[in-house]
């Protein structure tokens, strides 16, 4: 049976088109984008959605009287396309409870460094002004806390001599279009099994 999947975004989306590559070139079976859903009205991942055929739909914020109004609104898009899994691919929001509940251990994210450190806002420049050697991303299951859901697969990149911030977000971000499509396909293929807090690979 097909997954249907709805990717949540916010920005330039190279995490969304790392999994239309994914899914168009098989690595990824079975599945399906059913819409792409930004809070960002020029998010240029909306027009990576178009150029691929994918329904895109753009939900201000600013058009609802609070979360809880604009999450009933993305609900009911979701609900509309039959979504099964919820990938937040640079969605620049925290989730809240009624969503998180009607799609438990159904949404995923990905996040630029090792978690649990540096989570948040500029996760790759925290690493980096903190001075660590290694750093990376982690993809992991969306629970109500900040980046704090059972982890999924993670991959660390060195912190090279005479690096700036920007080299280390460019090495860590070609890891996040490896690991996020992995993540996916796992959960697709229904081998992802959630105990707690460990993920297990079954
Ligand atoms: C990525 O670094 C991702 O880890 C973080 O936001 C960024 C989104 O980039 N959550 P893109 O829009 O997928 O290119």
């Amino acid at each position: 049976m097909t997954t249907n999947i709805a990717v949540l975004v916010s920005g330039r989306g190279s995490n969304l088109q790392s999994i239309i590559d994914n899914i168009e070139s098989g690595y990824i079976k079975e599945a399906k984008i059913s819409v792409v859903i930004s809070d960002v009205g020029d998010a240029y991942a909306l027009e990576r959605a178009r150029n691929h055929g994918i329904t895109d739909v753009f939900i201000d914020p600013s058009d609802y009287s609070g979360k809880q109004e604009y999450e009933k609104e993305i609900m009911q898009v979701l609900e509309d396309n039959d979504v099964d899994l919820i990938l937040l691919a640079g969605y620049m929001r925290l989730v809240g409870k009624d969503l998180i509940a009607a799609y438990s251990n159904r949404i995923i994210n990905i996040h630029p460094a090792l978690l649990p450190s540096f989570k948040g806002l500029h996760a790759q420049q925290q690493a980096f002004d903190y001075g660590v050697k290694v750093s990376g991303c982690t993809v992991h299951f969306v629970d109500e806390g900040m980046d704090t859901g059972p982890i999924i697969i993670q991959n660390c990149v060195p912190v090279l001599e005479g690096d700036t911030a920007d080299d280390l977000a460019g090495r860590i971000l070609e890891q996040e279009h490896k690991i996020f499509p992995e993540a996916v396909r796992l959960f697709v293929e229904g081998k992802l099994k959630v105990e707690g807090r460990i993920v297990v690979h079954t």
